[in-house]
């Protein structure tokens, strides 16, 4: 659940009562880990400090940067950690919001900006009719950090209303409705990045592409690289674990010590096959294999618990 943050469910433009959408979901807890040059590169692109503080908290020359790579590489990980960090950084935006959206081919214009829907009057069980602002349009209205994901599954029409939100003005235009939609006097700082897949969807259009600079790239880590994720999610995973927490000191150090044993072979195995799984497969095999190796008590050695994860895991 999104904590109860105070936010106006409702603004008024000229006679328009404009109900506000609701804030994404940030993963509070985090095991994230490395990728210090992508973390660089998008803080510089949003004009925060090497302390995520904000230079220049009405800055609207920041950049809308651009996240791409393979699916599981980390891109969503990579933007809920620079929500967190900002969060924590900025005292007086500590419960800075954040929106976020997923494209889609069936998205229209309206999607982006306002959308007419019906509501049932209290009292009188009256269908009428509000202005319902999308999560980006909420974004710009009061301030907060935005996320477009899958920015190139949009059809081309649907994408046109980003344009002037993202050159500078800062404002959205709702055709539908014939509204300017424009940060309030007292907004918060608004910022803005995408990600996409490349393997899906099409080519963003020029004038998208340009405005969604820099392009940074979430690419496979390295097979140390990926070590160090998957040691920080396993971590987290035995601390979670109620017999783990309820284990005296010795066997906590011996189940961290079989930890990094496992992430060693798991390590030789990668360098033997070649592969280069994405950072959620990786996961999800050293998660099977350990599971496996657990199940069976030690009758299965890990190395074949490992093999057996990643035949059963695309590879
Ligand atoms: N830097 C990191 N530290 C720790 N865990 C990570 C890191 N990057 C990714 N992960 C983990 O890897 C998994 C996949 O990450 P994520 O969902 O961010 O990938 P994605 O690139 O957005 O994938 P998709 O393109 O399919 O949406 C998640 O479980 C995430 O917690
Ligand atoms: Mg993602």
């Amino acid at each position: 659940m999104v904590k109860d943050r105070i936010q106006e469910r409702s603004i008024k433009i000229g006679d328009h009562d404009i109900y506000l959408a609701q804030e994404s979901e940030l993963p509070e807890k985090s095991a994230f880990v490395g990728r210090e040059n992508e973390l660089m590169m998008c803080r510089i692109a949003w004009g925060l400090d090497e302390n995520y503080r904000f230079r220049n908290k009405k800055d609207l020359n920041n950049l809308s940067f651009r996240l791409y790579g393979e699916p599981g590489m980390g891109k969503n990980e990579l933007v809920y950690e620079l929500v967190r960090q900002i969060r924590k950084n900025n005292g007086e935006l500590k419960e800075l919001p954040f929106y976020s959206m997923v494209g889609h081919d069936e998205m229209a214009p309206e999607d982006m900006v306002l959308a007419v829907v019906p509501t049932e009057s209290s009292g009188h069980s009256q269908v009428r009719m509000v202005l319902r602002a999308s999560p980006l349009a909420t974004a710009i209205l009061n301030g907060g950090i935005f996320f477009f994901d899958e920015l190139n599954r949009l059809p081309e029409r649907a994408l046109a209303p980003l344009a002037p939100a993202l050159d500078g003005r800062g404002m959205l235009f709702s055709a539908s409705s014939g509204i300017w939609l424009e940060p309030a006097g007292n907004a918060l700082p608004f910022r803005f990045c995408c990600a996409l897949n490349p393997s899906v969807g099409s080519d963003l259009p020029g004038y998208i592409d340009q405005r969604t600079l820099p392009k940074i790239e979430v690419k496979y880590p390295g097979h140390i690289g990926l070590l160090e994720l998957l040691r920080s999610q396993l971590t987290a995973d035995l601390s979670a674990e109620n017999e783990y927490e309820n284990s005296c000191e010795e066997v906590k150090k011996q189940r961290i010590a079989e930890l990094s044993q496992h992430l060693e072979i798991m390590l030789e195995m990668l360098k033997n096959r070649g592969d280069t799984p994405s950072v959620r497969q990786g996961l999800i095999i050293i998660r099977l294999a350990r599971a496996l190796f657990r199940e069976k008590k030690g009758g299965l050695d890990f190395s074949n618990c490992l093999k057996k994860a990643f035949g059963a895991c695309v590879f």
